[in-house]
């Protein structure tokens, strides 16, 4: 099997699909490895490392694409890229199609086994491939927050934390998954008031048994959400219908009553995003301010993190390229439900119902 490891082109992206110890692992196994030269450096893995792991390295996008039987990337493929798209190519990315049309369509088109990583399912239907990144998105919310609040940036000047005789600042999260959880950890660890809001009352109990009470928990009902919205200093968004695009729990009239230089930082904005104030930034110019309130809505965060993320992510990747490699892509797809879920196009067809139902395929 030849494998591609294309150079990522989205905006400000730092990570690579490939460490070389997970290259190395796949030379192992009988893949020839191409990576497109730099591709890892931005992550801090060099050209030399890739090549002592057994990869090739090769000039241009054009070349990596054209001769590989199984594209890996990081995010989604840019406009500038569907030129390379074939029938007898699998694309394994995260591939957000549901907020995606044009994507889904040049897939569709030409007909490319599109294999996403946020829909690719554990035994006991968790996101294996979302999650660590999700982690990391959860993490990085609080620490862009909480430099967006400085006055300097455009915020209302409140350190989360506050000092002993202020009050800390007050951060609401919607959603208590994986991302909410990880927000909430590092909201809590900053000394800042927390109140998490949820639909799953089961994620709600975890948060209050986890900090005892330390963080205030609420179902989210629009009630709820208009209270928590309104009291906050930092809003963050982190709700997820697995496929489908984000629902808004977040009206615009709930934004409207934030104080001015309050700050929200939209982490579900690569499924559409929960705000209804809300439109997707770039590392480039990450926010923008409406109502009074800055907004920040980049779609991949852990780029900022490159290091980490492309280290969180390939550990967690790896077991089921490793199986593809040593099993052959069909055989791989047919033995493992888990990795098959990730399937959202094939043989001209969007696969997967979220997303074909978000965008009107049949
Ligand atoms: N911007 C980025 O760089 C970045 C990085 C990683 C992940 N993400 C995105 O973050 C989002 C969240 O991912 P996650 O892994 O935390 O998902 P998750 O499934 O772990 O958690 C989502 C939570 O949202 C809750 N939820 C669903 N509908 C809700 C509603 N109407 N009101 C309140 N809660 C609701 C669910 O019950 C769940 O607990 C996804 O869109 C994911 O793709 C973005």
């Amino acid at each position: 099997m030849k494998i591609g490891v294309p150079t990522e082109i989205k905006d400000g992206e730092t990570r690579v699909a490939m460490t070389p110890n997970l290259c190395r692992r796949c030379v192992k196994l009988g893949a020839t490895v191409m990576v497109q030269k730099g591709a890892g450096t931005r992550a801090g893995f060099l050209d030399t490392e890739f090549r002592k792991a057994g990869a090739k390295i090769v000039n241009s996008a054009a070349k990596v694409w054209g001769d590989a039987d199984l594209v890996v990337k990081v995010k989604e493929p840019q406009t500038a890229e569907f030129k390379f798209f074939r029938p007898d190519l699998t694309l394994f990315t995260y591939l957000h199609l549901a907020a995606c049309p044009d994507l889904t369509a040049a897939l569709v088109k030409k007909k490319v086994l599109g294999i996403a990583y946020e829909s690719v399912e554990s035994r006991d239907g968790y996101l294996p491939l979302l999650k660590p990144m999700s982690h990391i998105a959860g993490r990085l919310s609080i620490q862009t927050g909480a430099y967006l609040l400085q006055t300097q940036n455009g915020g209302s000047g409140v350190l989360l934390g506050g000092i002993p005789g202020t009050m800390p600042g007050r951060v609401a999260i919607v959603g208590a998954g994986n991302s909410g959880a990880h927000a909430c950890r590092m909201a809590v660890g900053m000394g800042a008031r927390v109140a998490i809001l949820d639909l799953d009352a089961r994620k709600l109990e975890m948060i209050d048994e986890e900090y005892r009470g330390g963080v205030v928990t609420l179902m989210a009902n629009p009630g709820n959400i208009e209270m928590a919205v309104k009291d906050c200093d930092l809003l963050i968004g982190a709700v997820l219908v697995p496929n489908a695009k984000a629902p808004t729990v977040v009206t615009p009239a709930m934004v409207r009553t934030m104080r001015p230089g309050s700050v929200i930082v939209d982490i579900a904005i690569d499924q559409g995003g929960c705000v209804g104030t809300i439109v997707p930034t770039s590392h480039r110019e990450p926010t923008y301010v409406k109502h009074g309130v800055v907004h920040y809505a980049v779609p991949n965060m852990p780029a900022l993190v490159g290091r980490t993320s492309t280290l969180g992510l390939t550990q967690a990747t790896e077991p089921y390229l490793v199986h593809m490699v040593s099993r052959g892509i069909k055989r791989a797809l047919a033995e493992h439900d888990g990795l098959a879920k990730g399937i959202n196009s094939q043989d001209g067809k969007v696969v997967n119902a979220q997303v074909a139902k978000a965008l009107g395929y049949r």
